[in-house]
């Protein structure tokens, strides 16, 4: 028998996560490397394994526990997404977006994509954070070309203005209330899963680029053509090949992103609030 489409397996999985009981979340959001620690500020959450929901592989990468929760998140019903499917693991575009699928689905309206990255520059140091403006794609990962009937929006989805201007304000203005500094910053994505040469980091430099992943842009252009708002934030996890002599590693690279977390949670919560007016 020929395996049921991937938009059919989106579909059986929403319906399993509606089962669950749980109110339509307003936010989704999706956690990077190690940086599963901010689930735990999830209230009365309801925890799905992705090896329970039919679209949805496990994760390959330690640091990703392949969980989505359910719960609230600042007084608002959210959706998390605890681990993420990436491109270097040979998933197909239409696979690393399922989440945002799945989660505009259930209804959420804002996504928040959060990731580890490295530091082109040494004045953005290992443990910050930084606000995204904007990306570069250097991952020929823009899905909406090939998505399976996933994707619903405009064949030629406009990428201006990707990370919500209104949003960006009251995430810098939780992070003065929390006494956190937090920069903003252009995005720099490689396919990987090897680490970027120090001349290609250099190069991001020259092009531009802040900070440099492995991930999310995918995830925030299948977002924008859903029309869903975005929040991008990174944690600067270490300085990227070649900066000051840096060495990128996972374990390095896991472990800031997990000592970030709580910090993370909270600043989120914070942001989310603002919106409420609390
Ligand atoms: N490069 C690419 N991806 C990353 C890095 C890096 O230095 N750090 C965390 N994710």
């Amino acid at each position: 028998m020929p395996r049921r489409s991937l938009r059919r397996r989106v579909e059986e999985a929403e319906a399993i996560l509606r089962k669950t009981g749980k109110p339509a979340p307003e936010v989704a959001v999706v956690l990077g490397s190690g940086l599963g620690p901010v689930a735990d500020a999830v209230r009365d959450p309801v925890a799905v394994p992705f090896t329970d929901l039919p679209c949805l592989p496990a994760p390959t990468v330690p640091g990703h526990a392949g969980r989505v929760l359910l719960g609230r998140l600042a007084e608002r019903d959210a959706v998390v997404f605890q681990g993420r499917v990436h491109l270097y693991e040979g998933h197909p575009h239409a696979q690393v977006i399922v989440p945002v699928v799945l989660a505009r689905r259930l209804g959420a309206r804002l996504l928040i994509v959060t990731n580890a990255a490295g530091s082109v520059r040494p004045d953005l140091r290992p443990g910050s954070f930084v606000l995204l403006t904007d990306h570069i794609d250097l991952a020929e990962a823009d899905p909406t070309g090939a998505h399976d009937g996933l994707l619903d929006g405009p064949k030629f989805t406009p990428l201006n203005a990707c990370y919500a201007p209104a949003w960006r304000a009251r995430a810098r203005a939780a992070a003065a209330r929390l006494g956190l500094a937090v920069r903003e910053g252009v995005y720099a994505m490689m396919r990987g899963p090897a680490y970027e040469t120090p001349a290609e980091i250099r190069m991001l430099r020259l092009l531009g680029a802040d900070v440099v992943g492995m991930s999310t842009v995918p995830e925030v252009i299948a977002a924008r053509n859903l029309g869903l708002d975005v929040l991008g934030i990174t944690t600067v996890t270490n300085l990227a090949a070649g900066v000051e002599g840096a060495t990128p590693s996972h374990e390095e690279v896991a472990q800031i992103a997990r000592d970030a977390g709580p910090q993370l949670a909270r600043w989120l919560e914070a942001t989310l609030a603002a919106e409420s007016g609390q």
